[in-house]
């Protein structure tokens, strides 16, 4: 598998857990960073509402984030603000990883509930990790909503995932919240690494305070970058492979037909729910990029065989 992290402990404990949590920008980068998002805001176009989106589950957002804002140009300036000052800490730590996405996360006092989800699929997941680099630029704790993950969950469910393909733990999101979740409470400046295929959550900011954070998705620099579309309209058994690049992503209204992208492959998919006690079996069991245990073992009784 190709590797995340330079580090070769951090990179096991990532591979185990599904993220690791670790010192990434300075105080003083913080608060620059913190500055910058109140300076661009005036640029900022208005979040995409819930009318504009055609979509029923659009009044699950309940926080503020650039990748939802209309205008391109600001979602564009804070592509280049997050990425300039990450970059000097992404080449330390990572191990050639290049950004597609960047967010600034706002949650308001008493609102900003993230549903229980696994991030969209980036690249092709069987040859490598697709991570976001969660940043707070406040101390981030359970009472302001802090990101909750279920360990290990990474790769082990959703292969593909994209804004419209259906989810195979939507019938047991309740479950998982009660059951599974891990609180991960980071200091401001401090960030999680974690891979976009960890099952993930976070809760209500309960504090006075402003909760803000940021988020940039990150892909091998050496990877395409492919975007899993579904039509329902056409097919709910089929989904597109798109090459897409950061452009797309700046262009995109996440819930709208997407233009212009290079389709390289279509999949056949099959919907499927599955029920609390297959997620708990299914965490135990080998990741879907793995190489399954009984070819190893075949392998190695030929080995044996003819040694
Ligand atoms: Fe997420």
């Amino acid at each position: 598998m190709r590797k995340v992290l330079k580090d070769e402990k951090l990179e096991a404990e990532f591979q185990q857990n599904g993220f690791v949590t670790i010192p990434f920008i300075s105080a003083e980068e913080v608060e620059l960073l913190k500055q910058k998002f109140f300076d661009t805001l005036p640029n900022s176009g208005g979040q995409i509402t819930a009318d504009e989106t055609g979509v029923q589950d659009s009044r699950l957002i309940t926080y503020d984030f650039t990748f939802i804002d209309k205008n391109p140009e600001y979602k564009k300036e804070v592509f280049d603000i997050i990425t300039e000052y990450f970059k000097p800490h992404m080449e330390r730590l990572l191990a050639d990883y290049r950004p597609i996405i960047a967010n600034y996360i706002r949650k308001k006092s008493a609102d900003g509930e993230v549903p229980l989800h696994q991030n969209w699929a980036f690249a092709d997941e069987m040859k490598c990790n697709t991570i976001s680099i969660w940043c707070p630029l406040v101390d981030s704790t359970i009472e302001n909503g802090t990101l909750q993950v279920v360990p290990g969950s990474h790769k082990r469910f959703g292969k593909y995932r994209g804004p419209m393909v259906p989810w195979e733990l939507d019938n047991i999101k309740q479950d998982i919240i009660e059951n599974h979740l891990v609180p991960i409470e980071t200091k401001a400046g401090h960030c999680m690494i974690l891979d976009d295929s960890i099952v993930h959550y976070s809760a209500i900011n309960k504090t006075e305070g402003l909760r803000l954070a940021i988020q940039l998705i990150c892909i091998p620099a050496e990877m395409p970058s492919v975007h899993y579309h579904m039509n329902p309209s056409k097919s709910m058994q089929e989904i597109d492979v798109l090459e897409v690049d950061v452009d797309f992503y700046m262009q995109f209204n996440p819930w709208k037909m997407p233009v212009g992208a290079k389709k390289v492959e279509t999949l056949s998919f099959t919907k499927n729910l599955i029920t609390a006690d297959e997620f708990s079996a299914r965490l135990k069991q080998p990741r879907f990029d793995e190489t399954q245990p009984v070819k190893k073992n075949l392998f190695t009784r030929i080995k044996e065989v003819f040694a």
